[in-house]
């Protein structure tokens, strides 16, 4: 695979740089783009963010560790984030990530092996005025139940 951001996402990488004192403050946004990019970050695009910021690779492994939206190993064509942290749990929140995770026959960080859905279990979304949520490829679907839930699953295609 070619891991090789083109000449405009080159540009956008030069723009985040810019918005910093000092290149490897631009880390995270990179790693994002590239994880949008290519699905997740292996090795080989942790060592191309590293060159790309003329930082080791050691250094990029090492905050792409540290946050848990980074995702080491490919994920499902929909990954799908079940929030149980206290609003979301206090409303149902474990019981819709026990649902979802049944459903699929999957736990956190898992996927089916199509590739077709990964699960995760994850802290505040920052949307606990919608507890509980979940949500998929970064939609959020808010004050749910297992039915509503259920619904969301059974339209993917
Ligand atoms: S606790 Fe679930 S979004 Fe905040």
């Amino acid at each position: 695979m070619d891991i090789t951001f083109t000449p405009e996402e080159l540009q956008q990488v030069e723009m985040h740089k810019a918005k910093y004192p000092e290149t490897k403050a631009a880390i995270m946004p990179v790693l994002w783009m590239a994880q949008k990019k290519w699905g997740w970050l292996s090795e080989d695009v942790m060592r191309y963010v590293g060159e790309l910021l003329h930082l080791p690779t050691a250094h990029v492994k090492g905050v792409a560790s540290f946050y848990t939206m980074y995702f080491k190993k490919p994920m499902g064509n929909y990954h799908i984030q079940v929030c149980t942290n206290i609003s979301c749990m206090l409303r149902g929140g474990e019981d819709i990530y026990r649902h979802v995770s049944n459903k699929y026959g999957i736990k956190h960080n898992q996927s089916t092996s199509d590739g077709r859905i990964s699960l995760e279990e994850v802290e505040c979304m920052g949307a606990c005025g919608g507890a509980p949520m979940i949500a998929v490829n970064e939609v959020f679907y808010e004050n749910v139940d297992i039915n509503e839930v259920e619904k969301v699953l059974n339209s993917l295609t």
